[in-house]
């Protein structure tokens, strides 16, 4: 899979590649995520990429041009599954749509900026618009590092236990049950008897009722859908 991240802030999201599954996962060869900085699309002499609105009103736009290059340059080269834009009125991002993407052979993922993106491009480039959640960042950045990290680590081998991304919160519409680890007794606070057992059925049974009722009481919406 291959990644191409277009943003005027690369500096914003490289610490967040260079570590962890994230690193790890390049350097197995599973992915090839590649930053590139917008202002060398820009055809201006102060590499500017953004001017004012428009009608007036405050705030700059990332103009057309220096994106429509970056984009053209990249799609002349391969076919790109999505043309993926950050903004806070976009599609929800969520673990469903996070596993459709993973099995994408290239993605561009544009952080939006300022306040925001000449709207012929989200009409005429852009092929899905995704949102992190109902907040406003300061830039799509976070967003794409976000959804970076999500994506990748579905990809098989990019963790360890493949059986482990599966068992995440939400794969089944379910909040995963309570982990535990040595030792069994700290301060008088006990691990649960039941993972102690060896008895590998009951503990299956054990954590599907957790899962379940963990959703139920923290996040009964799940269920409803
Ligand atoms: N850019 C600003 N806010 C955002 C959000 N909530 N999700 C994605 N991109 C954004």
């Amino acid at each position: 899979m291959r990644i191409d991240i277009l943003t005027v802030l690369p500096e914003l999201i490289e610490g967040t590649l260079n570590h962890s599954i994230l690193r790890r996962a390049q350097d197995k060869g599973l992915v090839e995520i590649c930053l590139h900085n917008l202002r060398d699309y820009s055809t201006n002499k102060h590499r500017r990429v953004d001017d004012y609105p428009f009608g007036g009103e405050a705030g700059m736009v990332m103009q057309i041009e220096p994106i429509d290059r970056a984009i053209s340059a990249l799609t002349a080269d391969r076919h790109y599954n999505e043309i993926i834009y950050t903004s806070p009125d976009g599609e929800k991002f969520d673990q469903p749509m996070a596993n459709t993407l993973s099995l994408s052979e290239n993605l561009i993922i544009l952080c939006g900026h300022y306040k925001g993106i000449d709207y012929r491009i989200r009409e005429h480039l852009i092929t899905k618009e995704i949102s992190i959640g109902d907040y406003v960042l300061t830039g799509g950045e976070l967003a794409a590092a976000v959804m970076c990290d999500t994506i990748v680590r579905l990809i098989p081998g990019a963790i360890g236990d493949e059986q482990s991304a599966l068992s995440d919160s939400f794969q089944d519409r379910l909040l995963a049950p309570p982990v535990y680890t040595r030792p069994a007794e700290y301060k008088g606070w006990k691990v649960p008897d039941i993972l102690l057992s060896g008895h590998q059925r009951k503990i299956s049974e054990w954590q599907q009722e957790q899962a379940l009722n963990r959703t139920r009481i923290l996040r009964p919406d799940l269920l409803d859908e």
